[in-house]
């Protein structure tokens, strides 16, 4: 099924973009242990390490490694005492993630124009400086306790941004052909979807590019609703979901449950070839949601003509989907942490826009059978 065929993507550019970004700088995740949690997505992703910042650098109370591929950067972020606004998230949430750092020209003006609209600051501009140059970051809340940052590094040449240095690691794992954040999608609360839009709309200028309902998203058991926010480029996707009613727990609900609130549900990742990375990460360890067998064998009735075999993208795993503009394959991890809250999807684009409305069946009925193992369905 195509996923335009009910609504028109109306993703364009307008000169009167109050809010330019020029995509996503940087993911930061608050976490139980950032050394490792630096290690693990150095091993099993194939990141660089790029800077560091603790009491060395003169941050007395937290630490934080930078890692980078390509275009794709994480902070991992720890507090090294217990009475902090991290050691707080961390043992209501888990690990996941505080912040969703956006690239922009003026974070002074990204600021201005979005506290006037109504957003609620968590950073009013501040510039910080190095023999490097300058940053200047801001930022405003979203949905849950997640936060946008601003970023504007145009006079920064430093590896990462002021107080932090270089972190030269002997370890240095081969990429896995991650490219950057093709989207970022947050769960919210019961009714709090439409809420959620019209702040991306109201405050931030995003538009509405693509709506699923519960029909849309639904097995026999469970359903979601989900409403694709875009920037006026394109550059940034933020789709927000909310739980729906079916005859059992919503995933969005387990998730709520789990993560004690609003928070980011997954981080999809591009690739130009997702038949290697995914045989990569798999090497390293990365697990996936199962897909039945079942799925491959009317796959190209549904899709048509594919340039991929269809043998590794059945051992693997790979889901594919055809929208007006050309196809795309995707994949799911499994929570990449204890609880069952953040995962990763891995989406590689040929020419289709759209988020793999055709496969949203197969993939919550394998997200079921997880849930159902955990005793949460
Ligand atoms: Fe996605």
């Amino acid at each position: 099924m195509s996923a335009t065929s009910t609504q028109e993507l109306n993703i364009k550019t307008t000169d009167e973009d109050f809010l330019p970004l020029e995509g996503t700088d940087y993911v930061e995740f608050y976490v139980g242990n950032a050394k490792q949690a630096a290690m693990f997505y150095k091993a099993a992703f194939g990141f660089e390490s790029v800077a560091y910042a603790g009491p060395e650098t003169g941050q007395k109370d937290k630490v934080s490694y930078v890692i980078r591929q390509h275009k794709l950067t994480f902070v991992l972020t720890t507090s090294l005492r217990p009475d902090t606004l991290i050691s707080e998230h961390v043992n209501k949430h888990g690990d996941g993630v505080k912040v969703l750092a956006l690239r922009t020209k003026d974070a002074k003006d990204a600021w201005e124009q979005t506290t006037k609209r109504g957003g609620k600051s968590y950073l009013a501009p501040v510039t910080l400086s190095d023999e490097d140059g300058e940053v200047v970051m801001s930022g405003i809340h979203t949905y849950g306790e997640t936060v946008h940052l601003f970023i504007e590094r145009k006079n920064y040449r430093g590896a990462f941004m002021p107080g932090f240095r270089k972190w030269n690691s002997v370890f240095k794992p081969e990429g896995t052909g991650l490219l950057y954040v093709d989207h970022c999608v947050g769960n919210v609360g019961w009714n709090q979807m439409n809420p959620w839009v019209k702040y991306y709309e109201d405050v931030m200028g995003f538009k509405n590019i693509l709506s699923f309902d519960d029909k849309d998203i639904s097995t026999e058991y469970s359903a979601l609703m989900s409403k694709v926010m875009s920037n006026g480029n394109g550059y940034v996707k933020f789709p927000i979901n909310e739980p729906a009613e079916g005859k059992k727990k919503s995933q969005v609900e387990e998730y709520l449950d789990f993560y004690n609130g609003e928070g980011v549900q997954h981080i999809a990742i591009a690739t130009h070839d997702i038949i290697s990375t995914v045989t990569e990460l798999k090497k390293r360890g990365v697990e996936f949601l199962p897909i039945p067998a079942s799925y491959y064998e009317d796959l190209l009735d549904r899709v048509g003509h594919i340039d991929e075999d269809l043998k590794p993208l059945k051992e693997l795993g790979i889901l594919v989907d055809r929208d007006d503009e050309g196809y795309l394959l995707q994949i799911f991890s499994r929570p990449l942490q204890d609880r069952p809250t953040l995962f990763f999807e891995f989406i590689q684009r040929k020419g289709a826009k759209s988020f793999g409305k055709g496969n949203f069946k197969a993939l919550f009925e394998a997200l079921e059978r997880e849930q159902d193992a955990r005793g949460n369905l």
